[in-house]
């Protein structure tokens, strides 16, 4: 039985990642360590709120005493480690939350597993530690090349330049202790619970309620784009099969310009929801905006490592995860107006009260 202490798993990625962990390992025991920042909606899981197997702990990753508390409390084996400040734009206008959450949560995150899994002689052969980080870490591709494990880190942003520092401190915490380590770096998620502030729920958004749609620069920034199952499928296999120290890379196979991704949207709800009220096409909402500083160009992973030793690759092309994810947007209008009216903040006090 694995008793897994989950950290963020209130944000997009996180969410997604619990209700597929507590499908696919019926014998687990999980804890859900969240602050539940502007990014963590519990209302993401309310449907498996109520499962006997799985705790929610509202707290901080900066928290030594408490995470100290849950490792023995909850005896866990393993981490997946997601907690994070995730948004560049944000990391522009307000880097130190940043720096608190993305390397001093992690730092304290290790040293919490470290006095639990390595203290007296315990044996620690069956704990994992997986850290979740990113392809931004390895900076802006040209034209051509793909990243892949050996490429040297490169980060350009305040966000980037804290998960690379993060990614660091796990990998030392490997090689000077030798805490079981395991690390992912994966390229641009999208799919259902994706906050709206990110590309894509951000256009769909905009673009259902007739909005200007904001592109950057002249559109033509590439990221490669993962659907978010298929990333929580490679961090499981990672984490029960991956060996001890090393780090896979995740991808899509989906590069596309953030135009191509735009316009793909805009065509998709005129298809489904019909023309704007005006009868125009939502093509006609799209506006080029200033660039974003220090924007990196083009981003894609090799995924050859995982695919070879652990047998993972995605399952989802980009056709088929671009129409689930339009289509629980449109299947899931209360979650977004609760997002974007603020009252999915209340979603904690009434579930769990004052705790
Ligand atoms: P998110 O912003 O949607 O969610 C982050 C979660 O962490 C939220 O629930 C938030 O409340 C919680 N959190 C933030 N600070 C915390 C703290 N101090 N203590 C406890 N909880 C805290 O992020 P996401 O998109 O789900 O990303 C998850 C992880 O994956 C992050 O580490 C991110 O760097 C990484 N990642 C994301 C993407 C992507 O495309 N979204 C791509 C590559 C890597
Ligand atoms: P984003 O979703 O913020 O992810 P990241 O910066 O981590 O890759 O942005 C994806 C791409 O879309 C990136 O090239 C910036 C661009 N973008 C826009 O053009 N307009 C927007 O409103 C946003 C949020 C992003």
């Amino acid at each position: 039985m694995k008793r897994l202490l989950v950290t963020g798993g209130c944000g997009f990625i996180g969410s997604n990642f619990v209700r597929l962990a507590l499908q696919q390992l019926p014998d687990c025991r999980l804890v859900n360590l969240d602050k539940l920042t502007y990014a963590g909606n519990h209302e993401n899981l309310k449907d498996i709120a109520n499962d006997p197997r799985y705790r929610f702990v509202k707290g901080d990753i900066t928290d030594g005493t408490l995470l100290e508390k849950l490792f023995a409390e909850e005896q866990i084996d393993t981490v997946i480690h997601f907690a994070a400040e995730s948004h560049v734009d944000r990391s522009i206008t307000g880097p130190a939350e940043f720096i608190q959450t993305n390397i001093v949560g992690t730092f304290t995150l290790l040293e919490a597993a470290r006095k639990y899994w390595l203290a007296d002689n315990k044996d620690s052969s069956q704990c994992r530690f997986l850290h979740v980080s990113t392809d931004e870490v390895y900076g802006s591709l040209g034209d051509t090349g793909y990243f892949t494990e050996e490429t040297p880190y490169d980060p350009r942003s305040p966000y980037s330049s804290s998960k690379a520092s993060s990614d660091h401190l796990v990998n030392a915490y490997f090689h000077t202790y030798g805490l079981p380590i395991l690390m992912t770096n994966c390229s641009n998620n999208y799919g259902p619970y994706h906050f709206p502030e990110k590309l894509i729920p951000l256009i769909l958004n905009n673009a259902l309620n007739g909005k200007d749609l904001p592109v950057y620069g002249d559109g033509k920034n590439v990221r490669d784009w993962l659907y978010v199952v298929d990333h929580c499928e490679a961090i499981l296999t990672v984490v029960l099969n991956g060996t001890i120290g090393e780090t896979y890379n995740v991808g899509g196979n989906n590069e596309k310009q953030n135009i191509e991704i735009v316009t793909t949207i805009c065509d998709l709800l005129d298809q489904k929801v019909g023309l704007l009220p005006d009868g125009e096409a939502r093509r006609t909402l799209i506006r080029y905006v200033t660039d974003r500083p220090g924007h990196d160009r083009r981003y894609a992973i090799d995924a050859s490592k995982i695919k070879k030793e652990l047998g993972w690759s995605p399952a989802v092309t980009f056709e088929e995860g671009i129409l689930k994810t339009v289509d629980w947007y449109l299947d899931n209008p209360e979650w977004i107006s609760a997002v974007l009216d603020g009252s999915y903040q209340n979603y904690y006090e009434e579930m769990y009260g004052n705790r």
